[in-house]
């Protein structure tokens, strides 16, 4: 039991909080017991109006509930946890006593989590909340996720609004460079990292004045120089967020060449990161097809055959490839006749 405590509360800076709402005194200290000596924080009510009333104060990680009680029973209170603010997502286990299969039955159609039946060994106890803590924490990880990408559009948008592109260049360029990846068999987390990649790579640019980004005549030298600084600005930027970490080598070098003409680094062929790469073709496509301050837009066919002049100078020949198959499929021109309506 010490054991299951030191890797349940290792990288937990506080204890885990569970609920657990049993009549019975004994079997209630029974649960109690188990649970605390396995790290968790216990606390503890003998009825559903006694838990409610202890959720006001407090949220626990979990919630274990037997489902006859007197006052308020379980279904009650389950019922009345999920309309409660925050309660949707309290993960929910009832403790049935063995062989009332209309307890089980009642349970599940209520959509609560989980249920354990009576008596129930230590293990069972603990494998069940650990599992149901590890599902919800996964849930939790994946809108939060959800949610970090939505605010980096956000922000990602506010940027590309002082530049001449509407948001629907980086939406695009998120779709080209996605068909790229898959055309390439990525696999789903260097997809993520590429999508990242797209949303961020001209971050830097919120140093850039207006004045600049939508000049419709030649930069002088200095404004080149200013511009040029976009990729090294943006990765500052995102250097100190963990979770973004793994597109910095995109948004550095996303202006690198094949060539090794590129900046900031002047790196050549594979040492330039393969997703600023990819990148590198797919933002290139995606500009050259959208109307500038200084140009009109290319046709996808002429932009398309820059891209292979490109090749092998300005570009990784084994992605120009990657986008001759996505071209020859229709791919491409699926996202770019889709720009103006669905994105
Ligand atoms: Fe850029």
């Amino acid at each position: 039991m010490i054991e299951e405590s030191n890797t349940l509360t290792d990288h937990q800076e506080e204890p885990i909080k569970l609920l657990v709402v049993e009549d019975d005194p004994a079997m209630l200290i029974a649960f109690q017991d188990v649970l605390k000596g396995a790290g968790f924080e216990v606390i503890t009510a003998s009825n559903g109006e006694a838990a409610l009333e202890l959720l006001v104060h407090t949220q626990p990680a979990l919630i274990l509930s037997d489902i006859s009680m007197p006052i308020m029973d379980g279904y009650k209170l389950f019922e009345a946890v999920r309309r409660q603010p925050g309660g949707a997502t309290i993960p929910f286990i009832f403790l049935t006593a063995r062989g009332t299969r209309e307890d089980i039955f009642a349970g599940k159609s209520l959509g609560a989590d989980d249920y354990i039946t009576k008596p129930v060994t230590t293990q069972e106890l603990l494998s069940a909340v650990r599992a149901r803590l590890q599902r919800s924490n996964e849930l939790m990880l994946a809108q939060l996720k959800a949610a970090y990408k939505d605010s980096l559009f956000v922000l990602a948008n506010a940027i590309e609004a002082r530049d001449s592109y509407t948001h629907a260049h980086m939406k695009r360029l998120g779709l080209y460079a996605k068909v790229l990846g898959e055309q390439l068999g990525w696999d789903g987390a260097r997809l993520e990292v590429l999508e990242f990649g797209a949303i961020l790579h001209d971050i830097g640019k919120i140093y850039i004045p207006e004045s600049v980004l939508q000049k419709d005549s030649s930069l002088s030298d200095e404004e080149w120089v200013e511009m040029r600084k976009h990729p090294e600005v943006g990765a500052l930027m995102i250097r100190d967020v963990p979770y973004l970490a793994s597109a910095i080598p995109l948004v550095l070098h996303h202006h690198e060449r094949w060539d090794g003409t590129g900046y900031p680094a002047e790196l050549n062929g594979e040492n330039i990161p393969e997703g600023a790469r990819l990148l590198a073709v797919a933002d290139a496509f995606d500009a050259m097809t959208s109307d500038r301050p200084y140009r009109q837009a290319m046709s996808g066919d002429d932009a398309y055959a820059e891209i292979r002049t490109g090749s092998g100078k300005q570009f990784d020949p084994n992605i120009v490839q990657a986008m001759e198959k996505c071209w020859d499929s229709g791919v491409i021109h699926q996202i770019m006749n889709n720009s103006n309506t669905e994105l």
